[in-house]
């Protein structure tokens, strides 16, 4: 059976004043069901422009210079707009960091859950299970919610019915680009914590963007890290914590709070700033940062894969 999600090399492109700006770059990934990937990177690294093309949904001034995006075996971006959007209601389904975005402000809420959970069958719109599925997400009194507006809710409310919409739409593969990241620590915490029990229920496959270890620590089975446009390493959770080998892996994990030693008094940083991206040098990406940098970083980093689903793009590292 086919991967509920693959993305095969992909590239996409902006078309800036400046030039041509590479925001991803010869991307592959795939998912299978039941299974959550992370992808992890700075500000700028093109999560949120890979996440918008895994469901063909990018900004304008965009353009896929190569590659696909496979839902369940079909190339979603070899087809009409119409065959498109069907795919799109039916199998793939994303979740914002604004929930406010994903909200019409004049509808109701029960109004814009029915338009989701009909979307391919008008007959399972009915208030019994919008209503259930507000439970679900943790909605107290859900009967009572469907007659509310979008701006009568706090942002962690907010981003519950957004998840529950997204789920009322049975999708395949549920894309989250920085959930949490809007929302306030207790909020956050709580939105994480029904991600983690809604692992147990959904058996789509499910990507989540996030900038937070944390997320990925608990969330996540593999993860993906991003540098410049590119995944620079890819591995299991397990393997990312405790044996990352891209040293910009191993960078952001220093930088991480939760690991930083209160005495110094102050958080690293990665020195330096990733890349002009509409002029990138011809060797490593992550080159004029790396303390390890060796001659041959000149040149085009190899993607040397160490195992299934392990692999990373560096000079360094050895078949
Ligand atoms: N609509 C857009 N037009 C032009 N450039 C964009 C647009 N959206 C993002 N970019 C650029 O693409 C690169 C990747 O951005 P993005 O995918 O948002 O990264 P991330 O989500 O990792 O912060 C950045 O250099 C960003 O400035
Ligand atoms: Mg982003």
């Amino acid at each position: 059976m086919s991967a509920p999600l693959s993305v095969e090399n992909l590239s996409v492109v902006y078309r800036v004043a400046g030039g041509i700006l590479q925001a991803v770059r010869d991307v592959s990934l795939s998912v299978q069901r039941g299974e959550v990937l992370g992808i992890m990177g700075e500000s700028g690294c093109g999560k949120s422009t890979l996440a918008a093309a895994m469901i063909n949904l990018l900004p304008v001034g965009a353009e896929i210079r190569q590659g696909g995006v496979r839902i369940n075996g079909t190339d979603m971006l070899k087809l009409p707009p119409a065959a498109q959007r069907a795919l799109r209601g039916q199998s793939v389904a994303m979740v914002f960091q604004d929930p406010m975005t994903a909200f019409n402000p004049v509808l109701t809420i029960g109004r814009q859950l029915a338009d989701f959970a009909g979307a391919h069958d008008p007959a399972r719109a009915t208030p019994d299970r919008l209503v259930a599925m507000l439970a679900r997400v943790g909605i107290p009194n859900p009967a009572r919610f469907l007659d509310r507006y979008p701006h009568e809710l706090s942002g962690g409310m907010r981003q519950r019915v957004a998840i529950a919409a997204a789920l009322l739409m049975q999708p395949d593969v549920l894309i989250a680009d920085e959930p949490t990241t809007a929302l306030d620590v207790t909020m956050e915490a709580q939105i994480i914590h029904l991600l983690r029990d809604l692992r147990t229920s959904f058996d789509g496959a499910i990507v989540i963007v996030t900038h937070h270890l944390g997320v990925i620590a608990e969330l996540c089975d593999r993860v993906a890290v991003m540098y410049a446009g590119e995944v620079v390493e890819e591995g299991t959770v397990d393997a990312i914590f405790h044996a990352a080998l891209h040293p910009y892996t191993r960078a952001l994990l220093a930088c991480d709070p939760a690991v930083v030693d209160p005495s110094s008094g102050r958080l690293p940083t990665i020195a330096g700033r990733i890349p002009d991206l509409t002029a990138l040098p011809p060797g490593c990406a992550f080159l004029t940062r790396c303390t390890m940098a060796l001659p041959a970083c000149h040149n085009p980093p190899p993607r040397v894969l160490l195992a299934e689903g392990r692999s990373v793009l560096c000079h360094r590292v050895q078949p």
